[in-house]
């Protein structure tokens, strides 16, 4: 609620101080309408580069532009009153140096009205989110399966499984320390998503994660069963608004094949009625 008793749209500070409270609801968003369905419901929407397997029919996130992200992120910024909107840094505009993540970050948040920026990596990737935060760039951290890696981890793996989670502990410590406002943990297994939830002083926010992390993030188009080219593990279907779709456009093809579309009620009359 803002001083005038109206409420305001949350910001990165709001969301870190969910820390260890009700849990942090998140979703993917890439259009008007889809954020505008979610607002009232969620927490934090997040622009991700998903956008481009999602919407685009990439293979990848990789081949996703700042272009794309900017254009999401100005449609979603329109949909939302209520949630913290976060845009991904797409795969090669952050990891040269901290200032071309600045610059980049930069122009994310100025041209969509962003709160935040999301960046994937963590020990390798510290010094540059400090140099973001010191600079007025509130940072989200994505660790564990980083799916602009993918080429390095040979598939979209589980991460942090026996010893590896030890480097995924570290990982996680780093972002803390470097001032991330939250820490997106990407298919670890369940007990290291737990451990590290406790450990650190940041929200920890899931997707085939734990649910004891401090929130959970699915990409909408995966929820609500639109996106159906495969479906991981994680996923849970709340709808199958692509069966349904693909249902009704069938039907209207049958109705535009038969004449039975458009009906009298659709079509307009020489002369306005009296
Ligand atoms: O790009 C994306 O949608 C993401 C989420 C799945 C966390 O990074």
């Amino acid at each position: 609620m803002s001083a005038t008793g109206t409420t305001r749209q949350k910001m990165p500070s709001d969301i870190a101080a969910m820390k260890g409270g009700a849990p942090i609801v998140c979703l993917t968003a890439y259009t008007t309408p889809m954020a505008r369905m979610m607002d009232a419901h969620v927490d934090l929407v997040l622009v991700g580069d998903s956008v481009g397997m999602v919407l685009h029919g990439l293979p990848s996130t990789l081949g996703v532009t700042m272009e794309m992200m900017i254009l999401h992120g100005k449609a979603v910024a329109r949909g939302l009153q209520n949630a913290c909107l976060v845009i991904d840094m797409p795969f090669g505009s952050y990891e040269e140096s901290p200032a071309q993540a600045f610059r980049n970050a930069a122009r994310l948040m100025s041209e969509t009205g962003a709160g935040a920026v999301k960046l994937e990596g963590g020990q390798h990737m510290a010094e540059t989110i400090a140099f973001l935060v010191q600079r007025g760039i509130p940072v989200m951290a994505h660790i564990g399966l980083t799916p602009q890696s993918v080429n390095v981890f040979g598939g979209y793996k589980v991460q942090g499984r026996g010893e590896d989670g030890a480097r995924l502990m570290k990982d996680a410590i780093a972002v803390e320390k470097a001032g991330a406002f939250a820490v997106v943990l990407e298919k670890v297994p369940a007990s290291l998503a737990d451990a590290i939830t406790a450990e650190i002083s940041i929200p920890t926010v899931g997707i085939g994660a734990s649910a004891g992390c401090d929130g959970q993030v699915l990409v909408v188009d995966d929820m609500l069963g639109l996106f159906t080219a495969f479906k991981p593990k994680f996923v849970k279907r709340y709808g199958t608004l692509g069966e349904q779709g693909e249902a009704a456009i069938a039907a209207y093809a049958a109705e535009v094949r038969s004449r039975a579309f458009p009906a009298p009620e659709h079509v307009f009359a020489d002369e306005v009625k009296k």
